[in-house]
């Protein structure tokens, strides 16, 4: 299922998250889930596995126009020439001529962030990447961007899942047409702590699915995209089975109640990387 970004370019609503996946488990993990129908891949340079992706995208067969992928600045690549860069050498390392999506990783000082902008509108401009968008943005990030930007972020991607639900975040992306897409759909390293929610047990059973198919059909139905991460060959494929059942509105309004505005990731406001 693919959902239409505000400049008309088509992202598939699932993608293979890569943070932390390293090597050759990076590179197993991309080959797998292409192979079991994925057509879509989040990496970044941050994650020091854009070689292996780049690589297993090669070795997999599927055409390079069938697959999504999306790539990010890393921080310390901010600014208008380093950003230009840095996307270059992302571009190196992927083995590719373009790619389909990059990202401002996390916000800094509105100036800084404004000069990256830049840069990357003229990589989008130039054809180098089909969309570009923001992750880690919050409200405020948003509207000091609209002051200076002339593309209009395509998506923001941030933490989001059933206990950090995004509903206002949400609301004020679409009414600027950006798509949210949804990191740490599982909770990241807490993912244990949603495997044991009890109520995402019951309905999971319900509909015969597991808890992380339900936590993820939760999200695609507020179209949200979202971008588990695996390396284990067996999740990979079972967290792609979510376009053959419905939440009934009764399950869908009991997971709305489970949000708790419970961040695992730093706020933006204060990060010190
Ligand atoms: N923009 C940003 O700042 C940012 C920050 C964080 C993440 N991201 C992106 O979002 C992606 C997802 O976030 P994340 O990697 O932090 O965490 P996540 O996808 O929420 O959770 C990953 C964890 O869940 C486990 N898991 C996956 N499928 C499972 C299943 N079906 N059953 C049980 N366990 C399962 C994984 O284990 P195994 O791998 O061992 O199977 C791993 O331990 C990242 O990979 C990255 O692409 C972006």
């Amino acid at each position: 299922m693919k959902v239409r970004l505000n400049n008309g370019v088509e992202i598939p609503i699932i993608g293979l998250g890569t943070f932390r996946s390293k090597d050759e488990e990076a590179y197993n993990a991309v080959l797998h889930a292409l192979k079991v129908g994925y057509r879509h891949i989040d990496t970044a340079a941050i994650y020091q596995n854009e070689e292996e992706v780049g690589r297993a995208i090669k070795d997999s067969g599927v055409p390079r126009e069938e697959i999504f992928v999306t790539t990010k600045i890393w921080n310390d690549q901010q600014g208008y020439m380093k950003t230009k860069r840095a996307f270059q050498k992302s571009l190196q390392r992927l083995g590719l001529d373009y790619v389909d999506l990059c990202l401002i990783h996390w916000p800094k000082s509105y100036e800084k962030t404004a000069e990256t902008w830049r840069a990357l509108e003229d990589l989008y401009y130039d054809g180098f990447t089909r969309a570009i968008g923001v992750s880690n943005f919050t409200f405020h990030h948003l509207e000091h961007l609209f002051e200076t930007a002339e593309v209009i972020p395509q998506v923001n991607q941030v933490e989001t899942h059933v206990r950090l639900q995004n509903i206002k975040l949400q609301d004020f992306c679409m009414q600027n047409e950006i798509y949210l897409e949804a990191y740490a759909p599982f909770m990241s390293h807490y993912v244990q702590e949603l495997l044991d929610d009890e109520t995402l047990q019951e309905i999971a059973k319900k509909y015969k699915k597991t808890v992380p198919q339900v936590a993820l059909r939760y999200l695609v139905e507020r179209e949200i995209i979202v971008l588990p991460k695996s390396i284990t060959p067996s999740r990979i494929a079972e967290n792609l089975k979510i376009f053959d059942f419905a939440l009934s509105e009764e399950d869908f309004q009991t997971i709305r109640k489970l949000n708790r505005a419970q961040k695992r990731f730093p706020e933006p406001d204060n990060i010190d990387y």
